[in-house]
Order: C-alpha cells, then sequence, then structure tokens
C-alpha cells in the first residue's frame, strides 16, 4: 500500500506520536509508525534517520518526527539531502515552513506543545501548499554546493 507520510518519535515523543496517528486514522491518512513503540529511553538520531532517509530517496514525500522540543529530530533530519525538516511548535511557523520553505518533514516537541495544538500543527502542515514563485529559487540554492563561495 502506497503510504502518505512516515512517522517516527523518541520515548519523549511516543505519547503525542500515538495520538497524532488516531487522528491522522480518523482523516483516512495513509502512514507508516517506524517506532518508537513504548516510553523506553532511546536516540532520537536512529528514527530521525529512518524517517528522513525515506525521505530522502524520494520513497516518501513527507514525515513526521517527535521528540521532547523537536530539535534534536530537526537537527538530524536535515542532515540528509533533499530534507527540509522545519521545527514547528506554532501555527504561524508551521504554515510559513510549508508555504515559504516547502518542508517536506515536520519536528514537533512534545514537551513544548499539548495534543490539541499538535494536532492543528500537523493539520497545517499536510493542508499548507508550496507558494512556489520567489521561494522557489531560494529553495534551490538549498541543494547547490555549500562550499561554493556565492
Ligand atoms: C530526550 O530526553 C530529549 O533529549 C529528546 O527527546 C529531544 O528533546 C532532543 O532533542
Amino acid at each position: 500500500m502506497k503510504i502518505d507520510l512516515m512517522i517516527g518519535a523518541d520515548h519523549a515523543g511516543f505519547a503525542l506520536k500515538k495520538t497524532i496517528l488516531e487522528m491522522l486514522s480518523a482523516k483516512g491518512v495513509r502512514w507508516e509508525d517506524v517506532g518508537t513503540f513504548s516510553d523506553e529511553s532511546v536516540d532520537y538520531p536512529d528514527f530521525a534517520f529512518k524517517v528522513a532517509r525515506a525521505v530522502s530517496s524520494g520513497q516518501v514525500k513527507t514525515g513526521i518526527l517527535i521528540c521532547g522540543t523537536g530539535i534534536g529530530m530537526s537537527i538530524t533530519a536535515n542532515r540528509l539531502p533533499g530534507v527540509r525538516a522545519a521545527l514547528c511548535n506554532d501555527l504561524y511557523t508551521v504554515r510559513m515552513a510549508r508555504a515559504h520553505n516547502n518542508a517536506n518533514i515536520l519536528a514537533l516537541g512534545s514537551r513544548v506543545v499539548g495534543p490539541g495544538l499538535a494536532r492543528e500543527i500537523v493539520l497545517t502542515f499536510l493542508e499548507t501548499p508550496f507558494e512556489k514563485g520567489r521561494h522557489l529559487r531560494r529553495i534551490r540554492k538549498l541543494d547547490e554546493d555549500p562550499t561554493k563561495p556565492i
């Protein structure tokens, strides 16, 4: 079955991941959950890399990653080519992350946002289109050689 998005979390994000997955299922979104599957302590890079590799390779277009702050997940995911992971713990940022940055992974902090706001952030991430135009030129520059002088 073709999936719409891949999701992963560490132990801090495990409970919020469950909440998000329940909402996505109710809306008919097809997802693959790469774990973690309990609140036993794990290392966030292991889960961030699984989702980021799938996005980077084109296996899936969209990812969601949840840890305590969202910081570790976003730092890790952005190490892979073509990944634009955005840490969004508010609605304005997530709207801009899609409209201007064409973010392909949403990183969320379970210790920063409550479940109600987190659900809104995820829906905004999935429903906001990329505006293209001048923003397309800018995100294309992200894939240039960063050591090349401008
Ligand atoms: C785990 O305690 C915490 O460090 C992790 O979930 C995340 O917030 C790291 O960025």
